[in-house]
C-alpha cells in the first residue's frame, strides 16, 4: 500500500496522471507502445572475400562482411529472435558501369550471398535492395542519359534486378530507387517468373535526405561528380520539405502491388509515418538510417548521452509514429538489451 504523500492533500486536486508513473510496474502496465525484437529489421552489408569482417568508419559497431561472415552474422541475429536482414551489397570498382550491369549478374556477390543464407539460415527472412547505385559507375538509383535520370529506361533494369534477387532466394523484395511505376513493373516481372509468393517492400516515402551520408561511405554509392552526371538524388527521392506528397506515393504504391510500405529515413519523419499509418492498410515499415545511428553513436562515444537510452527513445518514437517494423543498425544491439532486460 503507497504511504499517504502529506496529511493535508488539496481536495481540488482529483485526477493525478502521476499515480501510473509512481512505480517500474505501474509504468509497465500503462504503456502504450512496445518494442520488441519481433519488429526489428538488421541491414548487413556484404563484401567480396572470405573472413573479411571489415568496420565502417562512419558507423561505429558496423561491418562489410564476407559471405561466410554474413552467414555468421546472421545466425546470431537469428538465435537472437531477429526476424528479417535487409542486405547491401559493396561492389567492387571495376565491376560498376553505367548500366549497372553486375546487378543483374545470377553469379554475383549479392545472389550468392542470398543463397548462402537460405541455405545456412533458412528461417531468417531475407529483403534484398533493388536499385542501381551499388552497381552503377555513376552512382544513381537509375540509369543516366544526357544527364538525366531515365525513368522507363530503369524500370526494366530494376525489374530484372528482382527476379534475379527471387531466382537467388530473397523472400522481399524491396526497391529503394523511387523510380515512378517501379513497384507495379516488379511485380509483372516476379509474377511472370513464376515468383507469385515473393512480396514487395516498396521504399515509398524516401526522402533526399542528408542521413545517408555514412551509408554511402560504407557503400561507396554516393552520387559521382561529374559534369554528365546529376549531382544529387533530388529530382527521384522526395523533397523533405513533404508530406501529403507521401500520401501520393502511398497511394500509387498500394494500386502498383505493394506488400509492405516504408517511410525513410524515420525520426525526423515520424508525421509522415505517421500518416502513412493512418491511411493505409498494409504493414508499415520505417528505416532508421544510417546517419541517425551515426548521430547517436557519435554522441555517445563523446560521453554526450547514453547509447542504450537514446536508442530505446528513438526506436520506441519510431513504433509510436505508427511503424510495425524498424530497420536498424540498432537491431543485435536492441535485441541484445531486450533480452536482458
Ligand atoms: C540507395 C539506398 C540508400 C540507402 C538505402 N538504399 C542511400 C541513398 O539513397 O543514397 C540509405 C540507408 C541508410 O542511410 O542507412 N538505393
Amino acid at each position: 500500500m503507497p504511504t499517504p504523500q502529506s496529511a493535508i492533500p488539496n481536495p481540488q486536486l482529483i485526477r493525478r496522471p502521476r499515480r501510473l508513473r509512481r512505480t517500474d510496474s505501474l509504468r509497465r502496465m500503462a504503456r502504450e507502445t512496445r518494442l520488441t525484437v519481433d519488429d526489428l529489421v538488421a541491414p548487413l552489408f556484404v563484401i567480396k572475400g572470405e573472413g573479411v569482417r571489415e568496420a565502417i568508419g562512419s558507423m561505429p559497431g558496423q561491418h562489410r562482411l564476407s559471405v561466410d561472415e554474413l552467414v555468421k552474422e546472421a545466425e546470431t541475429l537469428h538465435a537472437l529472435g531477429i526476424p528479417a536482414v535487409a542486405l547491401f551489397p559493396k561492389i567492387a570498382d571495376d565491376l560498376k558501369d553505367t548500366a549497372a550491369r553486375e546487378g543483374l549478374n545470377p553469379d554475383g556477390l549479392f545472389p550468392r550471398a542470398v543463397r548462402a543464407l537460405k541455405r545456412e539460415v533458412p528461417e531468417m527472412l531475407v529483403i534484398t535492395d533493388v536499385a542501381l547505385d551499388p552497381y552503377s559507375s555513376d552512382g544513381h538509383d537509375g540509369l543516366v542519359r544526357d544527364g538525366r535520370i531515365a525513368n522507363d529506361e530503369t524500370l526494366a533494369v530494376l525489374s530484372e534486378m528482382a527476379v534475379v534477387q527471387a531466382a537467388a532466394g530473397a523472400d522481399v523484395i524491396a526497391p529503394s530507387d523511387m523510380m515512378d511505376g517501379r513497384v507495379a513493373a516488379i511485380r509483372t516481372a516476379l509474377d511472370a517468373a513464376g515468383f507469385t509468393d515473393v512480396a514487395i517492400l516498396s521504399y515509398t516515402a524516401k526522402y533526399a535526405s542528408s542521413f545517408y551520408g555514412p551509408f554511402r561511405d560504407a557503400l561507396d554509392s554516393a552520387p559521382r561528380v561529374r559534369a554528365d552526371v546529376p549531382p544529387d538524388k533530388k529530382s527521384y527521392q522526395m523533397d523533405p520539405a513533404n508530406a501529403r506528397e507521401a500520401l501520393r506515393e502511398l497511394e500509387l504504391d498500394l494500386e502498383e502491388g505493394a506488400d509492405l510500405v516504408m517511410v525513410k529515413p524515420a525520426l525526423a519523419y515520424l508525421d509522415v509515418i505517421y500518416r502513412v499509418r493512418e491511411a493505409s492498410d498494409v504493414p508499415v515499415a520505417a528505416y532508421h538510417v544510417s546517419g541517425e545511428y551515426a548521430m547517436i553513436q557519435a554522441a555517445a562515444r563523446n560521453g554526450w548521452l547514453d547509447e542504450r537510452a537514446a536508442a530505446t527513445e528513438a526506436l520506441t518514437a519510431i513504433r509510436r509514429a505508427g511503424a510495425d517494423v524498424i530497420l536498424t543498425y540498432f537491431a543485435r544491439q536492441m535485441a541484445e538489451w531486450l533480452r536482458e532486460g
